[in-house]
């Protein structure tokens, strides 16, 4: 009897064994990001995650850390580098930290619409910025996006650049931002996103900017009361993938996360097409006092951005600029 219920536990111990060593045969893919699974990052990933687990017979299984689960992108795509962190869907806001090349895409006003805005990061101009990345230990599958940036504050509508007089407005951890709201008179304050909610319900800052995507997403009108339609930006992400990951895959395994990433964007952008239709709607209902600023009052805000733009030449070169703005 004593024996049995030795041998019968001995079985077992093998069986786990066997099913443990089944177990690791499958490679975990942790795919970090800074938004919830039901924003357009969420929807990215997930479809990320089912064409690779498909064309790979389930070899690979993401693991998802939305809402900033693994930290702020900079963190994040610092994981990439190291190989602790596989995947990520991130905004342009910390990657001209890593590859310069990429703030030339942050330069505001630069792109009309988010066709025009699309034409270029799939034409030459962003596939040489996504092969920049390889030197920096980074993998850039594909762009993403999120659509064009609006301004959201707790202290009073935004009509002229003079509304923005010394309001403490959160950035991006990115330099062009940051010459941009200097530009126009504000009092920029560079943060991580995720200390964002919180120094907004304190005071410490008044306002951000960020695109509806992220503004329904985040419910943003739970701590902000005007929002302006400014559109000053226009908001691209990005598909990342480390390196030291990306090498250790077969040709076939390559091609299955370059399959998902290029489905994940379609889903991403068809995302933020229904948010650019509905958010405003959304974001009435739940309180917010929005205007959009008129044609007239955008050009006014261009203008004030314009002695920023000499520093644009000198770090992209005109050249590059002008390919930008000529691209259809
Ligand atoms: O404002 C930002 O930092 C980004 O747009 C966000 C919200 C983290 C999404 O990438």
């Amino acid at each position: 009897m004593f024996f049995n219920k030795i041998r019968q536990t001995a079985l077992m111990a093998v069986v786990a064994t066997i099913s443990a060593g089944v177990a690791s045969a499958e490679t975990e893919v942790k795919i970090g990001y800074a938004l919830a699974p039901d924003s357009h990052y969420g929807v990215a990933a997930e479809k990320w995650q089912e064409v690779v687990e498909a064309k790979t017979d389930g070899k690979f299984k993401f693991r998802h850390f939305p809402s900033s689960g693994l930290g702020g992108e900079r963190e994040v795509v610092e994981g990439l580098q190291l190989g602790t962190v596989e995947a990520t869907i991130v905004s342009t806001g910390t990657l001209s930290n890593f590859v310069p090349a990429t703030g030339v895409t942050d330069i505001p006003f630069l792109f009309r619409s988010l066709e025009h805005a699309r034409n270029v990061l799939d034409g030459p101009v962003g596939q040489e910025i996504l092969a920049d990345f390889d030197g920096a230990g980074l993998v850039a599958v594909a762009w993403g996006e999120q659509g064009f940036r609006h301004i959201t504050n707790n202290r009073n509508p935004i009509e002229t650049p003079e509304d923005l007089a010394g309001m403490k407005l959160r950035t991006m951890e990115n330099p062009v931002h940051l010459s941009a709201f200097n530009a126009l008179g504000a009092a920029p304050t560079p943060m991580a996103w995720p200390e964002v909610i919180g120094a907004l319900q304190q005071g410490t800052i008044d306002g951000q900017e960020n695109p509806l995507s992220v503004i329904v997403s985040v419910k943003l009108n739970e701590v902000q009361k005007y929002l302006t339609l400014s559109g000053h930006v226009y908001s691209p992400a990005m598909l990342l993938i480390s390196k030291p990951f990306w090498d250790g895959l077969s040709d076939e395994e390559k091609a299955a996360f370059e399959e998902g990433a290029t489905e994940a964007v379609v889903a991403m952008r068809g995302f933020v097409d229904d948010v650019e239709q509905s958010g405003v709607e959304t974001l009435k209902e739940r309180g917010m006092e929005v205007n959009e600023l008129s044609e007239e009052q955008k050009a006014a805000f261009r203008a004030s951005v314009e002695s920023a733009y000499e520093g644009y030449y000198e770090t992209y070169g005109k050249d590059l600029i002008d390919r930008i703005s000529a691209t259809e």
